[in-house]
């Protein structure tokens, strides 16, 4: 019982604060907006022009193509202006201070987006939304949709990359002396954001500005890939193949096989860069960097095929052919040489000079392929390291 009469109650105490019913708001709109002459710019003086305060919801990052450069989200916007030709008196329609009606019954700005892929038309396309018009003539409207805009992208740091896209929204077709777009006191909003995995929404921007002699709302965002895909598919095989290919020169010649083990490697890795070419943005200004390591990792692995084969004929070289004053340094010289440390012990056993203490010790073909081996492998390691490390630093 108690319960029905505190409903009762509640409901009579509404009435008796909102004191407006249907046909208020009916009599509302026939003395309003029956004849509302909608298609007039709503300025009281003609030689201002109109403002409207303007906030961004970002909806939606729906999708980045590097290649079209084109970037396309789903936006929203809430604009507010004052009508000057709308004003009723609360008190006359049971204290209706605002009404609610499809914004086609009014004038509405037309806000474009100037750098759209696709038409040059207001925002909104044809999606009908409602506006909030109050006594005085203060309309809130929301409109919004897939916006697709072009967007200078550099890929060059692909796949650790930021993008950053500029929206630029103006009104064509009515020039700053008309219509004067700012930012209202809370400019961007992501309460209705649903995040994208592929990229990271990480900042925005949104400044006012006259341009071409229209008022211009720019917003640009950021957002920064999510790169873990291509870390694991793309980088770490690339350092992977890099890392593995000089230890070509780690492997006897006797072996037999580290022909076939360089070849291996580089057709493993010529393979590789088939597969995941397709998944590295194919754009050539500025091109991206990791393409660049790949190809000159493969180069390396070519050069490597070419170094092993030739060690490999020095390996098998018949002794009695001389051995020339480089090969010599290669084979003796080097601080790895087998017979580096013979010498050492030589010399010091030859304090005066005379027969036999010339350091003609007996260098093979062998010393020279394995002091050649372990130089190609040095060198080959040091060239790898470098490339990957000027490769991180480059895209840190
Ligand atoms: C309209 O605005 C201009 C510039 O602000 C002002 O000089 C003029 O007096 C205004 N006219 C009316 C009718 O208010
Ligand atoms: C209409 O807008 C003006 C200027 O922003 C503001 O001062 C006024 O309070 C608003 N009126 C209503 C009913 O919200
Ligand atoms: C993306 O954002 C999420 C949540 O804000 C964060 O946990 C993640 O680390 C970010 N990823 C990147 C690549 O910045």
């Amino acid at each position: 019982m108690s319960a029905i009469f505190v409903i009762v109650l509640a409901m009579l105490m509404l009435s008796k604060t909102n004191g407006q019913d249907l046909s208020n708001v009916k009599q509302l709109y026939t003395d309003v907006f029956a004849n509302h002459q909608k298609e007039v710019l709503p300025k009281v003086n003609q030689s201002t022009p109109l403002q409207i305060s303007v906030t961004i919801y970002l909806m939606t990052i729906t999708e980045f193509d590097e290649v079209d450069e084109t970037i396309v989200i789903l936006g929203g916007m809430g604009c507010s202006w004052n009508d000057a030709g709308i004003s009723w008196d609360p008190t006359s329609y049971g204290n209706k201070i605002y009404t609610i009606l499809p914004s086609e019954k009014i004038w509405t700005p037309p806000i474009t987006l100037i750098n759209a892929v696709d038409v040059l038309g207001p925002v909104q396309g044809d999606t009908k939304t409602n506006a909030y018009i109050f006594y005085d003539g203060n309309v809130t409207w929301p409109l919004g949709g897939v916006m697709s805009a072009k967007c200078t992208t550099d890929i060059s740091k692909f796949p650790y990359d930021s993008q950053t896209c500029k929206f630029q929204f103006l009104s064509w077709g009515l020039e700053e002396r008309e219509l004067v777009l700012n930012l209202a006191s809370d400019p961007f909003s992501v309460q209705f954001f649903t995040p994208n995995s592929n990229w990271n929404f990480s900042s925005y921007d949104i400044r006012t500005f006259s341009w071409n002699g229209y008022s211009t709302l720019q917003f640009s965002i950021t957002i920064k890939r999510a790169s873990l895909y291509y870390s694991v598919m793309v980088v770490c095989p690339t350092i992977l193949f890099g890392l593995l290919n000089p230890l070509v020169f780690l492997l006897p010649v006797e072996s037999g096989e580290r022909i076939g083990l360089a070849m291996t490697i580089l057709l493993s890795y010529a393979i590789f860069l088939t597969l995941v070419s397709a998944a590295i943005p194919a754009s050539s200004n500025p091109m991206c960097i990791l393409l660049i390591v790949m190809i000159v990792t493969i180069v390396i692995s070519g050069i490597i095929v070419v170094l092993a084969i030739y060690v490999s004929s020095l390996y098998y070289r018949d002794d009695k052919m001389k051995i020339n004053a480089f090969w010599k340094f290669i084979g003796l010289r080097l601080p790895w040489s087998k017979t580096h440390n013979k010498i050492a012990t030589e010399t010091v056993s030859c304090e005066k000079p005379g027969i036999g203490c010339s350091g003609d010790v007996n260098v093979t073909w062998q010393d020279v392929s394995h002091g050649l081996d372990v130089l190609f492998l040095i060198v080959s390691y040091i060239l790898i390291c470098v490339l990957i490390g000027v490769y991180f630093i480059i895209v840190r």
